[in-house]
């Protein structure tokens, strides 16, 4: 895939905020180009002075239980299951735990020299602090800066008592909370290499009024940002087989939750979608300096073009073997 992007480039976005409060941010569209694999892909920008490589993971679904954890074996058993048993490489074939295929994701990181590694959710199938520990553990031990946000099943323990949102904010302050070091979970945005990083956590498919306003803040910066999701972006072309692979598809609710019983969890709502989800939905596709949106949760890889100057990229399941090695680079024109 080849997308040549952008058109208008501002000039002095990486040392300045462009806008004034309140001025719309579609006007600051940046110049992007975006070539990529399913395994790959190499972003341009405008104005990046120099190269940043990012490692993408996502979806390893990892379970790790220890005594602790013995307590909550009947919320954790059906995921610890599904994903208990050695799982084939996507590419080499090779078969292994997922804990396996993580660490040797890990492992490559390293041997590359990536600047920063991406985790979106999903990265353990259940709240378990010795499986939160031995993620952050095999983080801290690469020596490369991460950042992670949540996915459905890193807080749900199946079954347990309590709506979606109470549960989430239960288990992320129990466990989840060493791999959100100093940060609030629910959003927060760090700015590395001249690009700012937006990790929003949609897990529960939705966006909130306050998670909307932090996005606003951000984008106003002029910067060029990539967002961390989850839950993919939904687009009329990326609708996928089910309103459960994407956020903010219009027909998500209670007539079309068809996962609530098996996954043990509370039902989508009747009321459907919050406003400030099909806000920011169609907030993103206006922001003209979002260069990226990284997400995962369908497991397998694809992207979207999202609008003149984004594309979200969904990588392969690290479950799998997967993941997406992402090059920023400086645009090449900009050299002419
Ligand atoms: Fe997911």
């Amino acid at each position: 895939m080849f997308i040549r992007t952008g058109g208008v480039v501002a000039a002095g976005f990486l040392l300045t905020p462009l806008l004034a409060c309140g001025e719309d941010p579609v006007r600051t569209t940046i110049a992007v180009s975006h070539s990529s694999t399913d395994d790959t892909a190499t972003i341009q920008v405008s104005g990046l002075e120099k190269p940043l490589v990012v490692l993408h993971i996502t979806d390893a679904h990892i379970s790790v239980a220890d005594r602790r954890e013995a307590q909550y074996q009947r919320y954790a058993s059906r995921m610890d299951n599904a994903y208990g048993k050695e799982r084939e490489h996507w590419r080499t074939k090779k078969k292994t735990t997922t804990a396996t295929h993580f660490l040797d994701l890990l492992a490559s990181a390293k041997d590359r020299n990536v600047d920063l590694i991406a985790l979106t959710g999903d990265i353990i199938n259940n709240p378990s602090q010795s499986s939160a520990q031995f993620i952050s553990k095999a983080l801290k031990e690469t020596g490369i800066r991460w950042l992670y946000i949540a996915g459905n099943h890193d807080w749900h323990y199946e079954g347990m008592a309590g709506s979606d949102d109470a549960l989430r904010r239960t288990w992320t302050h129990e466990s989840l909370l060493p791999l959100h070091p100093g940060q609030n979970p629910l959003c927060y945005a760090v700015r590395i290499g001249g690009i700012n990083f937006v990790a929003l956590d949609n897990s529960t498919y939705q966006v909130t009024v306050e998670q909307l306003a932090f996005y606003e803040k951000e984008i106003v910066r002029g910067l060029p940002t990539v967002l961390l999701l989850h839950i993919p972006l939904y687009t009329p072309a990326n609708a996928g087989k089910h309103v459960s692979d994407s956020c903010g598809h219009p027909s998500w609710g209670w007539e079309t939750d068809r996962n609530f019983a098996i996954e043990r969890r509370e039902r989508w709502p009747k009321s459907g979608n919050l406003q400030s989800t099909t806000e920011f939905v169609q907030r993103v596709r206006k922001t003209g300096n979002l260069v990226a949106v990284l997400a995962g949760h369908t497991h397998k890889a694809r992207t979207d073009k999202l609008s003149d100057s984004a594309v979200q990229y969904v990588a392969q399941a690290t479950c799998d073997g997967g993941s997406r090695l992402i090059t920023f680079a400086p645009l090449a024109s900009d050299k002419k």
